[in-house]
């Protein structure tokens, strides 16, 4: 990913609109607007795309159990989605959110396919096998358990038999070895990359992407008895979605278990089409709630909207990145949020900032602080920078709150609160507010409304010492 390319286009993977959002979307979701507001900092013109994948059967039995019309509930849903990431904080803006019912996704996945077709990459067959509504997928005997039924789903797979029209993804072996030989960066981390490749060299089947029977989807435009399959469909929206100087995208944000579909079917798709392949796919790792497994059946699919009415977004966000290594599987829990929140946000930076303001109030110091120019922007190799360009969003914090302990320290030494002499306690709190401010620039991504709140704090003077950034829990 080229850190200054005058763009930065990222995104998230459209969700499934069978239910509400959990904590396991809004962290793609998290991790691609830290993205975006570190490289509108950087670089300007950023754009981050997310959405809702609707024509999905699961879109039309939700609405079935509803009682309302596939439309209707699909509206509902999508409104229920934006507002999540509305009130989540996410983007300020610079933001998309694609449904893949509208218009004009409908008018561009058609014309791909087109155009896949004219260049003798789409061919007619019948498919008989095993189809899981669950994943959306096609699955094998060997991917069921014991019973027949799918592991992750507990259910069992439909028996499908009929006429489809097939991507050719077996022409494209050598092209995806050759990408992902000459871009290591293509798939991170490096598990997955490795995953992906030796599925590759295993060898590749055709795969159908059109269903008979659907009577929800968007049709193959030269066949009006075919439905497009929804992966098909929702890969696309990442181009229908955005404006096309964003093309393509600089990375994908999915979670391990879409792999496949973005690693092995998106770029064959993209070549088949002509059109430019993102930079890079990052595929984060899966996340327990006290230690289970999310779902709906235990009843532990946290709202991420509660927390954040509780703790805070900020909080929320700093507890998901710094506890779990971005890329690693992870676990979720109500006390080690609390715990981290009371250390590191109520007494570490929260206490930091009030002591300094207190500091600066009480003393009547005055000094002008102006916004810091961004140190990252000198030097593309500071280890913040180069954290960030690896999403490793753990590292970048860590980064954040050494500069926070150092100045800790620095204050413990050099006691401000003791000093009387004017002339010798300027210095001393100039030094603290401008630490606190450059540090600011780099907490921005992260915790946005916190760096707001400290920059109208020390620049605008307009928020009292009294104020905690993080009250204690
Ligand atoms: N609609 C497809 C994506 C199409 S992208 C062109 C889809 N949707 S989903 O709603 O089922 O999942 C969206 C994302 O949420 C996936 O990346 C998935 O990995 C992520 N998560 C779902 N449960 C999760 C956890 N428990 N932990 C972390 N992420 C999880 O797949």
């Amino acid at each position: 990913m080229s850190m200054t390319k005058n763009k930065f286009f990222v995104t998230t993977p459209i969700y499934y609109i069978n239910d509400v959002p959990h904590i396991g979307h809004a962290y793609a979701t998290f991790a691609a607007d830290i993205l975006a507001r570190y490289h509108q900092q950087i670089e300007g013109k950023t754009f981050l795309l997310t959405g809702s994948d609707e024509n999905s059967q699961k879109t039309v039995e939700a609405a079935r159990k509803r009682n309302l019309p596939v439309e209707k509930y699909a509206e509902e849903m999508a409104k229920t989605w934006q507002e999540t990431w509305r009130k989540l904080n996410i983007a300020d803006g610079q933001f998309g959110f694609v449904r893949t019912t509208g218009k004009n996704h409908e008018r561009f996945v058609q014309e791909v396919f087109q155009k896949i077709h004219d260049a003798g990459f789409i061919e007619q067959g019948v498919y008989k096998g095993l189809y899981c509504v669950g994943h959306e997928a096609f699955v094998k005997n060997e991917d069921l358990d014991e019973k027949g039924l799918c592991p992750d789903h507990k259910t069992k797979p439909e028996v499908l038999e009929e006429k489809n029209y097939f991507f050719k993804l077996k022409d494209f072996e050598e092209k995806l070895k050759a990408l992902y030989e000459k871009n290591p960066d293509f798939i991170q981390p490096i598990e997955r990359r490795n995953e992906v490749t030796s599925f590759v060299a295993r060898g590749l089947e055709n795969i159908s992407i059109s269903r008979e029977k659907a009577r929800w989807g968007i049709k193959v435009p030269f066949d009006e008895s075919q439905r497009i399959y929804v992966w098909f469909d929702a890969l696309l929206s990442y181009y229908s979605g955005s404006p096309k100087e964003f093309w393509p995208a600089d990375v994908h944000i999915i979670g391990k278990d879409i792999l496949r579909f973005h690693a092995v079917i998106w770029p064959a798709m993209l070549i088949a089409a002509d059109l430019p392949l993102p930079e890079k796919i990052f595929a984060h790792g899966f996340f327990t709630i006290n230690g289970q497994k999310i779902s709906k059946s235990l009843g532990n699919a946290i709202d991420p909207i509660k927390i954040s009415e509780e703790y805070g977004t900020d909080a929320l966000r700093y507890f998901l990145f710094k506890e779990i290594p971005f890329g690693n599987d992870g676990d979720f829990s109500f006390e080690r949020l609390k715990e981290v929140y009371n250390s590191d946000l109520a007494n570490g930076l929260g206490n930091l900032v009030a002591r300094v303001a207190k500091l600066c109030e009480k003393s009547k110091v005055t000094f002008k602080v102006d916004r810091p120019p961004l140190e990252f922007k000198l030097g593309e190799t500071t280890k913040y920078a180069l954290c960030l360009n690896d999403l490793n969003f753990q590292g970048a914090l860590e980064e954040i709150w050494q500069r926070y302990r150092q100045l800790d320290h620095y204050l413990e030494k050099q006691k401000p609160w003791v000093i009387e002499e004017r002339s010798k306690l300027t210095p001393v709190l100039e030094y603290a507010v401008s630490e606190i401010s450059k540090t600011n620039r780099l907490l921005e991504p992260f915790l946005p409304e916190t760096a707001e709140k400290i920059k109208q704090q020390f620049i605008q003077k307009n928020i009292t010492s009294s104020t905690a950034l993080f009250p204690r829990k």
